[in-house]
This record gives C-alpha cells, structure tokens and sequence, in this order.
C-alpha cells in the first residue's frame, strides 16, 4: 500500500493560513485540469472554511482558476433546506459558487434534509460513482476534499461516537450525532480515504488540543479523534494551520 504523504504548513495568522489554502486548493485544481481536463471536489462546512472561500472568490477573480471545469460536491451537510442560513452549501453559495464562473449544474448539493436520509445519501452516492472518475479503481478518486475539525477533533460530520465512523462500504450516510442531537449528512472513510488530495484545513487556538492529539504521538489520545481516520490510500493529505492551532505541536511555528 503507498505511503501516506502528509505536509503541515503553519502560519503565522488565520488570514496567512488561509492564503496557503487558497493557493494550495488553486494549484490543485489547476494540475487536475491540465493533466485530466476537469477537477472534482467536495467542500466543507464551517467558519474556517467559511473564510476561505471568499479568500478563494478574490483571488479566482484573476481568471487564472479553470472553475468552468470544476464540479462540485459537498463532504457533509446539515439537517436543513438549502437556503437555510445553517446550510454548508448555502454559505458556499454565498461565499464562493457566487462569485466565480463555476458551471451551477456541476454543483451538487447532499440532500440532508430529505425525509429518507439514508436512501437520499444512497442516491448521492451513486451520483458521485456516476461522475467522479474511480481511476479503474471501485471509488470515485476526488481530486481534492476539503476538511475542517471540531474542536473535539470531528471531520466532515464523522462525529465522537455516531454510526458512520465505522462505515466501510456506504461512501455517503446520514446518521444521528448525539453530541449535536441532530441529524447529518457525511462522507465517510472510504470516500475520504480514496482522494488524491486531502486538505485538513484549522485555525484557532481552540483547536490547539485537538491539533497537538492528532499530529502527536500518543495513539489513544489520537484515536479518539474522527480526523485520526483521514488517511488516504494513494493520496496527499496536506494540513494547514495557523500558529495558534499548531501552538501544541512541536512543529516549528512561527
Ligand atoms: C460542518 C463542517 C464541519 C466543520 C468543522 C470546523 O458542517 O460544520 O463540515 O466539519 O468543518 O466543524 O468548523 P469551524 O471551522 O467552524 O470550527
């Protein structure tokens, strides 16, 4: 099995992380259309994100970002309407799928606020198998998932104890979230896992905790945390932080 290549970048600010960001998820979509001609990604949910998509929208401005190749997905989603203020695809929308010349029938927003989550996650699913290329592979390769994490080291909405951290066939559920008590849409493992490039993307010195547990070296206290769980097979999983999350860790910070 190759290798799992992780990269931490750490910097000074938010507002320098999310810079990094921004380039990082730019030259990856950039690569992914010059060497295959369209670029799949899934987009996170979040106020880390949040700021990041509009750091996206300026700097897309420039025109040098192929959007009109891209396609869109979401990594989770809540238990509401899509134009509800809660919603990961509406902030996105509002942020980001606004803002550049991205083709809105390649954006697919999850259905989480469908009566039959289970059977709306099933049909999410296969219309990802239907379009994200699986490389001769079974799962659909994404070129790039974007993460954020909770404070209680969540992914996506791989949450403490809910049903889908031990999926390993559904690579879309829905399932309960007792620390929320409220449903949620998610990818899971394998979806994650199959990426070329996964960007776990964490600012705050909030998530100073869960950073040091997950870079560090003490498995139990790492294993607790879902985000312990991206590991991609044949793939990049790239971190980015900024120094108040990274405060924990013995990386050099600056
Ligand atoms: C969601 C997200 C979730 C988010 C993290 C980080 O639906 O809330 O997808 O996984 O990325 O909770 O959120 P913050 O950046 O707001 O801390």
């Amino acid at each position: 099995m190759a290798a799992i290549s992780r990269e931490v970048f750490v910097d000074p600010s938010p507002e320098e992380a999310t810079g990094q960001a921004s380039k990082l998820v730019r030259k990856v979509i950039g690569e992914a259309v010059e060497q295959r001609g369209a670029c799949y990604i899934a987009l996170a949910g979040g106020t880390t994100p949040h700021a990041l998509y509009l750091r996206l929208a300026a700097d897309g401005v420039s025109g040098r970002v192929p959007w009109q190749d891209v396609t869109v997905f979401f990594g989770d989603e809540r238990n509401v309407p899509q134009d509800h203020v809660e919603s990961n695809y509406c902030m996105a929308q509002r942020t980001l799928l606004d803002h550049v010349p991205v083709d809105l029938m390649r954006v697919y927003p999850m259905p989480a606020d469908a009566e039959d989550l289970q059977a709306a996650a099933a049909g999410y699913e296969q219309t990802i198998r239907h379009i994200v290329p699986d490389d001769g592979g079974t799962t659909p390769r994404f070129d790039l998932i974007l993460l954020g994490m909770g404070v209680e080291g969540h992914t996506a909405s791989l949450f403490p104890n809910s049903e889908g951290l031990a999926e390993t066939k559904r690579l879309v559920t829905a399932h309960f979230v007792p620390m929320l008590g409220r449903h949620r849409m998610t990818f899971t493992y394998p979806l994650i896992n199959a990426s070329r490039n996964v960007l776990l993307f964490v600012t705050g010195a909030d998530k100073a905790e869960p950073i040091a547990a997950l870079l560090g070296d003490d498995e139990p206290a790492r294993s607790r945390l879902p985000a312990s769980g991206v590991a991609p097979t044949d793939g990049r999983l790239v971190v980015v932080l900024d120094a108040a999350a990274a405060r924990g860790t013995d990386l050099p910070h600056p």
